[in-house]
């Protein structure tokens, strides 16, 4: 079964957030499975691009509204991620550094499917499955279905994955004159409220589709930012599948990033050595226990409840833990933060950016990951944590309720319920008194890394949703 997996993100060669990640990881692991999947994305202008080989495999243009504008395919040439690589460029649209955040990124995205589409119709290349992550390339399944361009691929199987639901790359309906011809009759299927809707359109359009947990799932049957009543209209080809972690890249025993690697026999030594070094780096005491924060600063993830969790923790306790946050994304946030860091320079440090070794140093030297998510798909960061000993506390919303199941209920976890401050530090409170239990703390990690969250279920599930 031939899968192209269609991504703005894939893990190493371009990276926000998790959706790169599981399109990094998913594909080598269906590979293994037997299947014959392929990730398709754009080119952007950074270092994996020169670091590695590539041919050029089509070379044509697509026309959007009136402009004509090239599209090169370049593949991989050793295959060496564990799956074939392909990236689209499009010089004036897909031919620059950062994933998101440029004010065209509509145009952007419709040009990312439209070349794709083009160069596969092109070449006559015909997959089983497309599997579309994300709204950015949600248009897919309408396209090839209602495009006259595309015929070729008409029939292909599709397959919407939601990572996200809070974006949906809602745009206004002006915009139909970049996406390619198709039959005008059939535009009630890209709207939603009087807009083009790209999520509303893949929901829409599949084969089947779901969101990355079966808490998120649910969740998006009363909260999908409008789309709730497409959701119930819908609801028979809805799933909800768990991502896995890529168990070879996050291993605490082989994890070339890590300053002391250690495996669940020597876990207590191995973390202890790691977060001495963090803890001498940032001027904070290793004898306090450790707690982490990396992430987005999003809404989403509480990080705006951050400042006021770390002041309330440092104060109430009378400074008696050390707090790391590694992150970036809202200038309010960092700047409240690094005025934290002055007050409380004993006990709270700040790393600004995105900083992917630091990220794999912070997993095993922290005691505790703090993850106060108002809004979490699946998260993988309390997996990673999980799988480097780290006890998470977590927010009880989408993917962290599928994940970490609190102590007091058997699990080796810590939840709260309420997206607040005030939750958020009592758990907080709570995790100090397991600490100051040598042994409780001991078996957590030991438990903790004793977790199976690899890609092997995962894969399965997928491999049932395309036959679906
Ligand atoms: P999301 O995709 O919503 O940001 P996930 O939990 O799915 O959340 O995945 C986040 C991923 O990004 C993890 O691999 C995490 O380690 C990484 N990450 C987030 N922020 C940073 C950062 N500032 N530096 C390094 N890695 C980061
Ligand atoms: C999104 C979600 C996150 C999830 C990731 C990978 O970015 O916010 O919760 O883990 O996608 O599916």
């Amino acid at each position: 079964m031939k899968i192209f997996h269609l991504s703005m993100e894939c893990y190493p060669v371009a990276k926000v957030g998790g959706l790169a990640d599981v399109v990094g990881a998913l594909p080598k692991y269906q590979n293994k499975m037997g299947l014959d999947a392929s990730v398709i994305m754009p080119w952007y202008n950074n270092p994996f691009f020169y670091n590695h080989e590539f041919e050029v495999v089509f070379d044509g243009f697509i026309h959007q509204s009136f402009h004509m504008y090239q599209v090169q395919v370049f593949k991989e040439k050793s295959a060496a991620l564990g799956f074939d690589l392909y990236l689209v460029k499009i010089p004036g649209l897909l031919d620059r550094e950062s994933v998101y955040g440029y004010w065209d990124e509509s145009q952007q995205f419709i040009a990312f499917q439209h070349g794709v589409l083009h160069w596969l119709s092109a070449m006559e290349i015909r997959p089983d499955i497309f599997h579309c992550h994300d709204y950015h390339t949600g248009l897919v399944p309408f396209m090839i279905d209602n495009c006259y361009e595309f015929q070729f691929l008409k029939g292909v199987k599709t397959v919407g994955t939601i990572h996200n639901g809070e974006y949906q790359g809602s745009m206004d309906w002006m915009m139909s004159s970049f996406l390619p011809h198709f039959d005008g009759w059939r535009s009630g299927l890209l709207d939603w409220n009087g807009r083009i809707n790209p999520m509303a359109a893949m929901i829409k359009c599949c084969n089947a589709f779901n969101a990355v947990s079966k808490g998120y799932l649910e969740e998006l049957f009363y909260n999908f930012q409008g789309l709730e009543p497409l959701m119930h209209q819908e609801r028979q080809k809805a799933f909800g599948i768990l991502n896995g972690i890529d168990t070879e890249v996050w291993d605490p025993e082989t994890d070339e990033m890590l300053k002391f690697n250690y495996n669940k026999d020597y876990a207590e030594e191995g973390k202890w050595e790691n977060k001495k070094v963090i803890c001498a780096e940032y001027g904070l005491n290793p004898h306090l226990p450790l707690f982490g924060f990396i992430g987005r600063f999003a809404r989403e993830k509480g990080a705006d409840l951050l400042p006021e969790i770390i002041q309330k923790s440092i104060q109430e306790t009378n400074g008696s833990l050390n707090l790391i946050v590694l992150g970036s994304g809202n200038q309010e946030i960092e700047n409240r933060l690094k005025g934290l860091q002055y007050e409380f320079n004993i006990n709270f440090a700040i790393d600004l950016g995105y900083k992917e070794s630091l990220s794999h140093q912070i997993y095993a030297s922290a005691d505790f990951l703090l993850m106060p998510s108002r809004v979490e798909p699946c998260g993988l960061n309390q997996m990673y944590a999980m799988r480097y000993g780290t006890v998470p506390i977590v927010r009880y919303t989408g993917g962290l309720r599928d994940t970490v199941q609190d102590i007091s209920t058997g699990g080796s976890g810590l939840n709260f319920t309420n997206p607040g401050a005030e939750d958020a530090v009592h758990a907080i409170k709570r995790a100090l008194h397991i600490y100051s239990q040598k042994d409780l703390m001991k078996g957590l990690i030991y438990s903790n890394m004793s977790f199976d969250f690899s890609w092997e279920a995962a894969a399965k599930n997928y491999a049932s949703l395309y036959n679906y």
